[in-house]
């Protein structure tokens, strides 16, 4: 067991040296994306000009549509960067996740429909809508934007290509909501503008969710491969998609195990998002599936189940939720050693005797560890390149306190997480300089929508 659990450890490993050559990879990579539009970064343009001050008003709805939820919020900016927010979630069905993409926008309508039967918030109507939407999408305006594709296992073709707003916006007419969609965002736009509305200092925002991604403050001036105002004090967000990072590459970029070839090959979106199905939410758990499939197979483990769901790469994929690694990973470091069975024979399905269990425990905790480590590590990899691009471009100074958001069930919840990110962020930037680490991660739990709200009124307060 000790020389299996050893060599894939070693192959998650990734030490400082080749974090510091991919951040630096990722640096040039950023630049391409803003030069190129067949760049492996898409860097999408947000049409985002209005950055919040803090001391905007005003009463907004909101929808949010993730990877695995959908969330409605009536979002009251008080000014002075306060604000309250009334909100609601519902899972998004299974059955909403393949086949026809209208039915998406069916249900956002439904959903929101419901949320305003509440007399006080029906009351607010007419209301002006703020859309975040999880997915990449093409801007040529705040107010439009076309659906680049899909992720995170996800796949409604037949939409793609099409305005996410006109969709959004014909599902709400035609249940007679008087709603004007009035601005579209990524989620991490939308996590970038509300940590904004709170705190100035916000130049970056990451999620770590089901899906990864990031968005920066960019001047319009660096983006090159589209005429935008060419004003060098134009500052405006950038969606920069990181998910595709290492995916164009004839020789592979990430340092890829065969658990990540295996995942990537099984997946509805084989060959794209390379670097967020080493990072996020969504895959973590199946990692660490597919190396326990290889544990029972080469009998290093027993397994506990019945035959049919035997573990192999193709039998009951995802059955193992990060969740599980996540709550497992928590009972370890808490020392709760009954939980920790608990979870091996419910989730793991791998046997354990008396004799056996505590190096079992032990084991798959070290197996956790690596794999989220590693994600940890790879998203520093990118906070890090951004940060030293804004830097470089005069657009923070490396004296300057640099805040991230950052938001994601990942970020918030698997144990250690957010502490060892903002380690390894301070180690990889810090340089001789051992007291001072200037990047600031904070936590900005579902804030998106107050983004949303907080780009409709930063516009509406220049006008
Ligand atoms: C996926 C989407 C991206 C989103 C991220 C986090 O990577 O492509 O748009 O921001 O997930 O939800």
């Amino acid at each position: 067991m000790d020389c299996f659990i050893e060599e894939i450890i070693s192959e998650l490993t990734l030490p400082v040296p080749k974090l510091q050559e991919l951040s630096l990879r990722f640096e040039e990579e950023l630049e391409n994306g803003l030069l190129r539009p067949d760049a492996m970064l898409k860097m999408l343009p947000t049409f985002v000009f209005a950055l919040p001050t803090g001391s905007e008003v005003g009463k907004y709805l909101t929808v949010d549509l993730g990877g695995t939820n959908l969330r409605v919020a009536l979002v009251d900016l008080l000014g002075n960067h306060k604000y309250s927010i009334r909100k609601d979630s519902w899972p998004i069905p299974d059955s909403l996740k393949s086949g026809h993409g209208t039915k998406i926008f069916t249900f956002i309508a439904q959903k929101i429909e419901e949320f305003l039967a509440h007399p006080e918030i029906e009351a607010e109507l007419p209301l002006k809508l703020g859309f975040t939407f999880s997915f990449p999408i093409q801007q040529e305006s705040l107010q439009h934007g076309c659906i680049m594709g899909w992720s995170k296992e996800i796949e409604c073709a037949d939409v793609i290509g099409q305005d996410a707003v006109k969709l959004l916006q014909e599902s709400l007419h035609q249940r007679g909501l008087d709603i004007s969609v009035e601005a579209l965002v990524n989620d991490t736009v939308g996590t970038l503008l509300a940590q904004k509305y709170r705190d100035d200092r916000t130049g970056m925002s990451v999620i770590l969710g089901t899906g990864s991604n990031a968005a920066y403050i960019e001047r319009c001036s660096e983006i090159k491969k589209q005429n935008f105002p060419k004003n060098d004090q134009q500052l405006t967000l950038i969606n920069i998609e990181w998910g595709t990072f290492g995916d164009t590459e004839a020789e592979p970029l990430l340092p890829l195990t065969r658990f990540d070839v295996t995942l990537d090959s099984e997946s509805k979106n084989s060959k794209q998002q390379k670097f967020e199905k080493m990072i996020s939410g969504m895959y973590l758990g199946e990692i660490f599936r597919l190396i326990l499939c290889e544990a029972v197979e080469k009998g290093i483990f027993n397994w506990t189940g019945t035959d049919e769901t035997k573990p192999a790469a193709s039998v009951s994929p995802y059955s193992i939720k990060t969740k599980d690694m996540s709550d497992f990973h928590e009972a370890f470091v808490s020392e709760n050693r009954e939980k920790c069975l608990e979870i091996i024979a419910e989730k793991f399905k791998i046997e354990c005797s008396t004799e056996t269990s505590d190096k079992i425990i032990t084991q798959l905790a070290r197996l956790c560890e690596s794999i989220s480590l590693r994600s940890c590590c790879l998203c520093a990899v990118g906070i890090t390149a951004v940060y030293r691009r804004l830097i470089r471009h005069d657009i923070i100074k490396s004296t300057d306190l640099f805040t991230v958001a950052v938001d994601g069930s990942l970020y918030q919840h698997y144990p250690n997480y957010s502490k060892i990110l903002q380690e390894l962020v301070c180690q990889m930037t810090r340089g001789s300089d051992e007291a001072c680490c200037r990047i600031v991660l904070v936590m900005a739990e579902d804030l998106s929508s107050v983004g949303a709200a907080a780009a409709i009124a930063a516009i509406e307060n220049i006008k």
